[in-house]
Formats: structure tokens, C-alpha cells, sequence
């Protein structure tokens, strides 16, 4: 490397550091579109109040945590979502980074780096983290709990291998973060509230291992020692953090809800339960409300824990408005474990940008449902409006 490209070279390190570990500093707050800033002249029709208050501020005045998901190369590459999620959210969740795959690698050890590097920059910022997930059976390190299994002389053996193997990570995440709260376990029930069981026992998928396949008594008896593992290990650490057991299509009021409500109810080890809420604009309206309140009724903490609403053909601002109106109405405060979107900009949305399902629009410009949102909040949180 000659002189000057070592220069380079520094300049960049030097660039990245800043970039990386600390929240604040002018570089991490380009305006990142004119929406951003109060126009001098008023062409814009945006209320004042919507440059006065960011969600956040109007959340907690509702006695409301309000929460968003990333992941790493967003949060790497969007200057703007730095900017919004410290603008607009008191919480955090990463989309990838702390489940099993992007935590433990093949030969089974714990890489923290890209969930450290978030976890500092969300610290730095003030943003609360939630940890996402501990047990799933999608996105798991198939290839080192394979080889795990492969070595046992029987299925008995590799039964415990498998629930040592839980234990050992469940011990090590809790140990590692300092999070408000974990999703313990994810979708573990079938939509008719069996406990989940069917196809994927095939070590072989990359994305599937059920790790109840290896407990007797199944999933449930692994859900079981999933939350007793997670509570001995906040035990053991000193630790406290509210742990939730999450499922997606609570909406539909099926038989998973019910199932997921009893579960809850009847495990002390249980904080609170999840209701991951990937839905469209036209989802019955009184489901949602039925869904609160029959989550309400156990007496464990209710959380929305993933929610993107796609376009249909109800209006996606008023139904995302409902869903906050009914959880304040429904869900004491002491109950209220927070509302989270599955994600910021339309762009990065896990469903694919043109189903447009966040408050933020591909160009991070503040959509409609944004708009309405911050309305709603700021009427009913008593804040000055001017
Ligand atoms: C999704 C992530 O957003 C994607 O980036 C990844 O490819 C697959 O997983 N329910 C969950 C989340 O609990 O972990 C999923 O996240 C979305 C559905």
C-alpha cells in the first residue's frame, strides 16, 4: 500500500468507527428527505405538530411503548432509518440478527458481532431492545445441531444432546444481552392450536428444525423447559426481562389463540404473549378486538409484537389507527407489553416493498398511516398541538 492509499485507508477506518459506535453526531443526521424539516413557506400541509412530536414522545404520553424491527445492513446502509427509529420508537427488535442461525455458527460457536454493533448503537441512543428469538424452528443452525445429532449412538442420546444444546444457548443469549424482554418461543402451535409437529422433522432444511422432536412429550414439554431454561437463566445472571411466548394469525380467533391464551395462563414462567399481527387492511375489525380482549383475560402482559398492515381495500392508516385505539382501550397499562412494526420504510419490509404495509414509504417519506397515527396520539395524549 503506497502512502496515500494507506491515508485512505485510516480516513475510512476512521469514518466507519464514528459511523458505528456512537448515536449521535451530525453524520448520523442528514435530513433525510423535506418532509424532515418545517418548510419556510407553507406549502406543506403537514401539521406543525408532526415536526414537534416524534411517535415516540406521543406513545409514552399514552402510557404506550411503541417499538420497530431492523436489520443490520438497513441499519448499515439507511442514514434515514437511523434518524426515524430514534425520532419515532422507544424500542427495538433485530429481524435476523439474534436468532440461532446468525448467532451460532457451524462448528457451533457464538458469533456476537453484528448483534453487538446494533445492540451498542441502540444503547448509545436510548432505544430499549427486545430480544427476538430463542426458539423457533425456522432459521436455526441446522448444520451444527446435525452434526450434533450425527454423533449420537442413539436416539436417546441425541435427544440430550439436543435439550443441553437449547439449554447451553438459551444461557448464553440471556447472558450476552440486556434486553426488556424475549420471544422464548415463536409459532409453536398449528392454526387449530395443536402443538406444532407436522413436517419438519427433516434435519436436512436449512430453515427447519423442531427441537420439539427431540423432548418426549413433544412441544410442549420442549416449550416447557424452553421458558423454565430462560427464567433460570435470568435467575442465575441477575437478570430481569418479560418473556413471551409469539404466534402469528391470533387474528383469525381459531383455535391457536385459544391454545396460546391457556398456555400463558397456565405457566407461571410466562410474562406475557405476542401477537405477531402480519395483516391486511381488511381484517375483520371486531377480530381484532375480540383477539385483545381474549388475550387481556389471562392476566399476562399482551404485546403486538410484529405488525405490518398490507394494502387492501379498507384504508390502511384507519385500520392501523383502530388496532392502536383498541389496544389502549382494551389493555390496561400494567398489561401492556408495547406495539412493534415489522420494520420502518416500505422498502425493507420482509413482504417486499410494493405491498407498502409500514408508516414510512420506500423514499422513508411519512405515509398517510403515519400521519393519522400521529394525530390520533397526539389528540388523545393531551400534548399542545401548536
Ligand atoms: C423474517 C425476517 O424479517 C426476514 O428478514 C427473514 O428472511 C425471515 O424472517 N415472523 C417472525 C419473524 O417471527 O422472525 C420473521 O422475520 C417474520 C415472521
Amino acid at each position: 500500500m503506497n502512502k496515500i492509499n494507506f491515508i485512505y485507508f485510516i480516513a475510512a477506518i476512521l469514518v466507519a468507527a464514528t459511523l458505528f459506535s456512537s448515536c449521535g453526531g451530525k453524520t448520523l443526521d442528514p435530513d433525510p428527505d423535506p418532509y424532515d424539516t418545517e418548510p419556510a413557506t407553507p406549502v406543506d400541509k403537514t401539521p406543525k405538530s408532526v415536526y414537534k412530536y416524534g411517535l415516540r414522545e406521543l406513545a409514552q404520553a399514552n402510557g404506550l411503548l411503541i417499538g420497530a424491527e431492523y436489520t443490520y445492513s438497513e441499519y448499515a446502509q439507511d442514514d434515514s432509518l437511523r434518524v426515524v427509529l430514534k425520532r419515532d420508537f422507544e424500542a427495538v427488535t433485530f429481524g435476523n440478527e439474534m436468532k440461532h442461525d446468525n448467532i451460532v455458527a457451524g462448528d457451533g460457536a457464538l458469533v456476537f458481532n453484528r448483534a453487538d454493533q446494533m445492540a451498542q448503537w441502540a444503547k448509545d441512543c436510548g432505544l430499549k431492545l427486545f430480544g427476538h428469538t430463542l426458539g423457533w424452528h425456522n432459521q436455526q443452525q441446522s448444520d451444527y445441531l446435525n452434526a450434533l445429532i450425527s454423533g449420537a449412538k442413539d436416539a436417546d442420546e441425541a435427544a440430550a444432546l439436543v435439550r443441553k444444546a437449547h439449554k447451553t444457548w438459551v444461557e448464553a443469549m440471556v447472558k450476552h444481552f440486556d434486553v426488556y424482554g424475549w420471544d422464548v418461543v415463536n409459532e409453536v402451535f398449528s392454526d387449530s392450536g395443536d402443538w406444532r409437529s407436522s413436517a419438519n422433522t427433516s434435519t436436512k432444511d436449512y430453515h427447519q428444525f423442531l427441537w420439539g422432536s427431540y423432548y418426549s412429550g413433544g412441544t410442549k414439554a420442549f416449550v416447557d423447559s424452553a421458558f423454565r431454561n430462560a427464567r433460570e437463566a435470568l435467575e442465575r445472571n441477575g437478570k430481569t426481562a418479560d418473556l413471551y411466548i409469539n404466534d402469528y394469525s391470533l387474528e383469525w380467533l381459531g383455535g391457536k389463540l385459544e391454545a396460546i391464551c391457556n398456555y400463558a395462563q397456565n405457566n407461571p414462567d410466562v410474562t406475557g404473549i405476542g401477537t405477531q399481527m402480519h395483516i391486511s387492511a381488511d381484517v375483520p375489525r371486531d377480530n381484532i378486538k375480540t383477539m385483545l380482549e381474549r388475550m387481556v383475560k389471562t392476566g399476562k402482559k399482551v404485546r403486538i409484537s410484529e405488525l405490518d398492515v398490507t394494502l387492501g381495500t379498507a384504508d390502511q392508516a384507519e385500520t392501523i389507527v383502530y388496532i392502536f385505539d383498541q389496544y389502549l382501550k382494551i389493555v390496561p397499562e400494567a398489561q401492556r407489553g408495547g406495539i412493534s412494526f415489522w420494520g420502518v420504510s416500505d422498502k425493507n419490509s420482509w413482504l417486499g416493498y410494493s405491498k407498502e404495509p409500514l408508516l414510512y414509504s420506500y423514499s422513508y417519506r411519512r405515509k398517510d398511516a403515519y400521519l393519522k397515527l400521529h394525530a390520533y396520539l397526539l389528540e388523545r395524549s393531551g400534548l399542545d398541538k401548536n
